[in-house]
């Protein structure tokens, strides 16, 4: 908030506004192979970010191993570039946070979401809504994230762009206001009408390694038109006619708000239809907006710094054991070499080495701003969900924990290494590559994920980190409930009542662990004052 009684701002405030206001910091969510990872290319390519396409495809072949996406990370020896992008656009600095999908769906995803203002949704027009999408979009309706809508692949034979539309709206229960309108499909795609700015932009394709550079002809009734499509006008008029008498218009609010998508049609491999959506996202998307921080809201443009932290990567590199968690700034400016307040452990730390992910500017960075991630080395002593401030006792919340959807249970073969095992467990579950939950009558770890990757990426690293050869075997449990209670006389009845069924996560939480959801409906008969939570926030 702007400080003064007068109304005018000091230097320092003037600057902070300034760079909130440019700022947009969003996520891509869509279902595997509808084009997020072109996409991703071509707006950097749009932004100047990088010269040549091909660059970010090569990191799909690593998976989760590294990427060699860049000389930046080679230069840092680091494989995060690849999870924040940031690059400048019109004069606006756009943050693009790497929503893993596919198989490395995880938690992680559903985190990233936490820290955007706004969100992509890529949809293959020739599929339509498919399951990872609906799952995400869910994700990003926790907190009416408002997404824009690219639907990709028109250059193929894809449904029916009405019937699509229809579908969205039914399945993911969000409103579509299309600003583009498909000339055609396939072979016979001939560019998009611009329903907003009455004119047609026209399609050529395989630009691949070029910018596109469209030729725009003004006005839907434009005999030109005739000339260029005459099989195709009269039917596209027609559409038109259809789409503007029957769907939404755009209306900016609803979009803010999360009720309404734009909606764009375009092709990303073919560079049609890029640019529309970076300008949407700099001349429609919200700059940084205030968050809750549970004893108040913090602005962006408050003076002071503050932000939390919403994922911990492995560096990959074996060679260094760093972690880095990656923090959202809510507030204030950053400055390398600061003091700022871990708000969990009452402590002030002192962070010099901070990353950014700058891809235009190869010179470390100084000084962030709300809506900007910064890196942290991590030594382990933060989580997922730490808030830090410059004092002021602000816990962020809705950074969440879900219930887990998969069980393993994990003994080793050496016996001599269950410590190592088990300082493993407990460092991997507080950065959140899986949950790890201790039975309160002893017993096997059992481990909880959203997504099965999470358990191979933890056999992989307590093998690599901390030489733990580790034997995951099959669970009967099928789904845990925090449980929480205000009576804690109930809820010490609870715990010693069901004990050979209830355990404590890496933070000490307490769980219910369900072998059915039959049982857990029981149990929930059976404790009416205990609550059973299926997310769980920092404690
Ligand atoms: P993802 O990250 O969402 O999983 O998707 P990705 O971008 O990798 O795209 C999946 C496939 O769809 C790729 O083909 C990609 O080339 C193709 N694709 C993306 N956008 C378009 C488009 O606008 N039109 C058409 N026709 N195809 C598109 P692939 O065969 O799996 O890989 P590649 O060999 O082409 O790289």
């Amino acid at each position: 908030m702007t400080t003064e009684a007068t109304g005018s701002k000091s230097p320092a405030q003037a600057l902070i506004t300034k760079e909130v206001a440019r700022r947009r910091t969003f996520g891509i969510i869509s279902h595997p192979d509808a084009g997020k990872t072109t996409l991703t290319e071509k707006l950097l390519l749009f932004s100047g970010a990088i010269q040549m396409a091909g660059t970010v495809k090569g990191r799909k072949s690593g998976r989760h191993a590294t990427s060699d996406w860049m000389d930046i990370e080679k230069q840092r020896g680091i494989s995060v570039a690849s999870s924040v992008m940031q690059f400048d656009y019109r004069d606006h600095v756009i943050n693009l946070l790497d929503t893993p999908g596919h198989q490395d769906f995880s938690e992680d995803t559903y985190r990233v979401l936490t820290a955007v203002d706004a969100a992509l949704m890529v949809i293959d027009a020739a599929k339509g809504v498919e399951e990872q999408t609906i799952k995400l979009l869910n994700v990003c309706r926790m907190r009416n994230t408002p997404i824009l809508t690219f639907m990709n692949k028109m250059d193929r034979e894809v449904r029916d762009p009405l019937e699509v539309l229809d579908e969205v709206e039914s399945v993911l229960k969000i409103q579509c206001a299309p600003v583009t309108w498909p000339i055609g499909m396939g072979k016979t795609f001939r560019g998009v009408y611009h329903l907003l700015r009455d004119e047609i932009l026209l399609f050529e394709a395989g630009q691949s390694e070029q910018k596109q550079t469209v030729e725009v002809v003004k006005g839907i009734d434009n005999p030109r038109l005739d000339e260029l499509f005459p099989l195709e006008m009269e039917q596209l008029r027609m559409e038109v006619e259809l789409v503007n008498g029957a769907s939404h218009p755009f209306d900016l609010e609803a979009f803010r708000a999360g009720v309404q998508t734009p909606v764009f049609f375009g092709s990303a491999v073919n560079n049609f239809g890029v640019r529309e959506i970076l300008n949407a996202l700099i001349e429609w998307a919200p700059a940084p907006q205030p968050r809750d921080a549970t004893i108040r809201d913090v602005s962006p443009e408050e003076p002071k710094f503050s932000g939390f932290v919403f994922k911990i990567q492995a560096n990959m590199d074996p060679a260094h054991r760093d972690r880095i968690a990656f923090l959202r700034v809510c507030s204030g400016r950053f400055e390398r070499g600061m003091k700022i307040r871990h708000l969990r452990l009452g402590r002030d730390v002192k962070i010099s080495n901070v990353i950014t992910f700058m891809s235009q500017q190869r010179e470390q960075v100084e000084e962030a701003f709300a809506g900007d991630i910064i890196g942290l080395h991590n030594h382990g002593d933060m989580q997922i969900g730490d808030s830090f401030s410059e004092g002021e006792a602000l816990q962020f919340t809705g950074i969440p924990y879900f219930a887990p959807e998969m069980f393993r249970t994990v003994r080793i073969r050496n016996p001599l290494k269950v410590k190592q095992l088990q300082k493993g467990l407990q460092q991997l579950g507080e950065e959140g590559a899986v949950q790890v939950f201790k039975p309160v009558h002893g017993g096997e770890l059992i481990l909880g994920a959203v997504g099965v990757l999470q358990f191979e990426v933890v056999a992989h690293r307590l093998q690599g980190e901390y030489g733990v050869d580790a034997v995951f075997e099959g669970s009967s449990i099928y789904t845990a409930r925090w449980v929480t209670c205000e009576d804690p006389k109930i809820m010490a009845d609870f715990e010693k009542n069901l004990y050979a069924h209830v355990g404590h996560d890496a933070a000490g939480n307490l769980a219910y662990l369900a072998t059915s959801s039959v049982n857990l409906n029981l149990i929930q008969e059976r404790w009416p004052k205990v609550v059973f939570h299926a997310t769980r926030e920092h404690a």
